[in-house]
């Protein structure tokens, strides 16, 4: 794993200062080839790059800069188990968590598969025991309800993938019993407005709380854990064993145990798994139970057979490899500070907030793996909407606003539910966005539609300056066959493994967080201001002391 030499960067700034001249059209038009040559189809998969600014060039030497930099050795040690995470010193094995066969895997001198065989076997086995209305509260009423109190990587996978393939409430009512499973609910937010909507609708006698915290450390976790028990004891009865309505995911089960979770209800969270790459773990038990275990081990095996394609199909055919090239171009050399994600699936409408996380704890970052500052940016911050809603909203921004921000459409090519020519709908609209953004309507269409409307010079002349757009905007295309169990997890992986390949390329490490750590320190001292228990240290600046004043203040005259 060598620290990442530039031998190519002089041609990549030569190469990317000769591109700007041209307009994304213009290479268009200039290459009949083009879309063949950018677009690479893998497994009904299709990742279009030829909306990209991209001239004929620039993959090679993006790939060569990719060896350079020493890529190919990186993939080879995520998967080995190597301590890429080096500022912690741990693997980033969440690629075991889906292998598909028993191979050895040895971290630390011990192999970790079957420590996953037996996680995964329990949760199997509880998946069941739920869903078959088995597992019973303190008053021995089946568990109907499940609320996962976790937040950041605790929680957004999970809640993508049940609110990607989940039917929606009240379906359970129509199909029977068992179709979908218990309701899964999550909480993350301490905001109490939170906890008490998923509470309200519930009842506590058979309702099962997941405590899913790698640390059960995290402050909003634990205080919406505390309140979650409370709430089953002023129902149950301060006698009944409320600790029977827990379970927890922790890397760290001796908390976990003290707050009263009985040790056969822990599952594991293992130290050489990410928070936000955990979803593959026992962090996925709100999946198991919502959907099913079998749809559980789809989900595996989708990501499975991206891992293999990432780890062995040479980088000139690898999609996360192609994708993470893109986005490392478009960042560094082309200077994009944002990138937008719009999935044309109502389906993924969670798919950007997962990805906010993914993308910007992992590669957020202003330093390289030894410490050293970084000369360029990394990566691009990142946002998006499910299409079509977004075109009706922020729409106008990408194809009129001042500045360009990349756009990443995904679209799944069959509908899960179809209705009449809803989907073909759907997929023109995706198909005519990137093209409207790549061609725009130039200011000679706009006179011609204008022709013969009367209007003077210097009124046309501003008409056709508010119509006209600029056009010459990139974007890329990512077709999917449909959204399901493997699919979905063919996405995750995919996206995981893009966000590994650019913070390669970045030079920096994606497997730390240490940005986070500040504010949940600074926010202990000011929990005390706020009740009154102990004033802010002298040497807290005036800004946040007149918060703190004004909110103590705003407290005690509410109404
Ligand atoms: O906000 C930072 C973070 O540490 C994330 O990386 C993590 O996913 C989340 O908090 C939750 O952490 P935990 O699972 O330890 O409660």
């Amino acid at each position: 794993m060598n620290p990442a030499p530039e031998p190519t960067v002089t041609d990549l700034a030569s190469h990317c200062r000769t591109l700007s001249r041209r307009t994304l059209a213009d290479l268009i038009a200039a290459d009949p080839e083009r879309f063949t040559r950018l677009s690479f189809a893998w497994d009904d998969w299709l990742v279009d790059l030829s909306k990209e600014r991209l001239g004929t060039d620039t993959l090679p030497l993006l790939i060569a800069h990719a060896e350079a930099a020493g890529l190919p050795g990186w993939i080879a040690a995520l998967f080995a188990g190597e301590k890429v995470n080096l500022s912690e010193r741990r693997p980033a094995l969440h690629t075991a968590l889906r292998q598909q066969g028993d191979a050895p895997l040895v971290v630390d001198g011990r192999d970790v598969i079957p420590d996953i065989r037996t996680a995964q076997a329990r949760m199997k086995t509880l998946a069941a025991q739920i869903r078959g209305g088995l597992r019973v509260g303190a008053s021995g009423r089946p568990i109907r309800s499940v609320v996962n109190l976790g937040i950041g990587g605790s929680d957004l996978g999970p809640l993508l993938v049940c609110s990607a393939l989940a039917p929606p409430p009240g379906a359970r009512r129509r199909f029977g019993p068992h179709t979908s499973g218990v309701d899964v609910s999550f909480v993350a937010n301490v905001d109490p407005e939170a906890l008490w909507r998923a509470l309200e609708p519930l009842e506590p006698a058979t309702t099962l709380f997941i405590v899913t915290s790698k640390s059960f450390t995290t402050q909003e976790t634990l205080a919406n854990a505390a309140s979650a028990k409370a709430w089953l004891a002023a129902s149950l009865g301060a006698s009944a064993n409320v600790n029977a309505h827990f379970l927890a995911v922790t890397g760290n089960s001796a908390p976990a145990q003290a707050f009263g979770v009985a040790m056969p209800d822990i599952f594991p969270l293992w130290d050489w798994v990410g928070g936000r790459y955990s979803l593959w773990s026992p962090v996925g038990l709100p999946i198991a139970f919502k959907l099913g275990w079998d749809r559980f081990a789809d989900l595996l095996a989708g990501a499975a057979s991206v891992d293999t394609h990432f780890r062995t199909t040479p980088l000139e055919r690898n999609l996360p490899v192609l994708l993470g090239l893109a986005g490392w171009w478009n960042a560094v050399y082309l200077r994009h500070p944002e990138r937008v994600v719009i999935p044309y699936s109502q389906a993924l409408f969670r798919l950007p907030a997962y990805l906010q996380q993914l993308v910007l704890e992992s590669n957020g970052k202003h330093v390289a793996r030894d410490g050293a500052a970084l000369q360029g940016p990394t990566t691009a911050s990142l946002w998006g909407e499910c299409g079509t809603n977004s075109q009706h909203a922020f729409f106008q921004w990408l194809h009129q606003g001042t500045r360009e921000a990349p756009v990443e459409f995904i679209v799944a090519v069959r509908a899960a539910h179809p209705r009449g020519n809803h989907q073909t709908l759907l997929i023109a609209n995706a198909f005519a966005q990137a093209q409207a953004l790549l061609v725009g309507r130039s200011a000679d269409t706009v006179r011609a539609e204008l022709a013969g409307t009367g209007l003077d010079a210097a009124t046309l002349d501003a008409a056709v300056a508010v119509r006209m757009c600029p056009g010459n905007r990139a974007s890329t295309m990512i077709m999917m066959p449909e959204v399901n169990a493997y699919r979905l997890g063919q996405l995750i992986a995919l996206y995981e493994h893009r966000t590994f390949v650019e913070g390669v390329l970045f030079g920096i490490n994606s497997f730390d967080q240490f940005g986070v750590d500040l504010g949940k320190t600074l926010a202990g001292p000011i929990v005390s201001a706020l009740e009154g228990s102990a004033a802010l240290g002298d040497d807290t600046d005036a800004s946040t002391r007149g918060l703190v004043a004004h909110a103590r203040a705003l407290a005690a005259n509410s109404r």
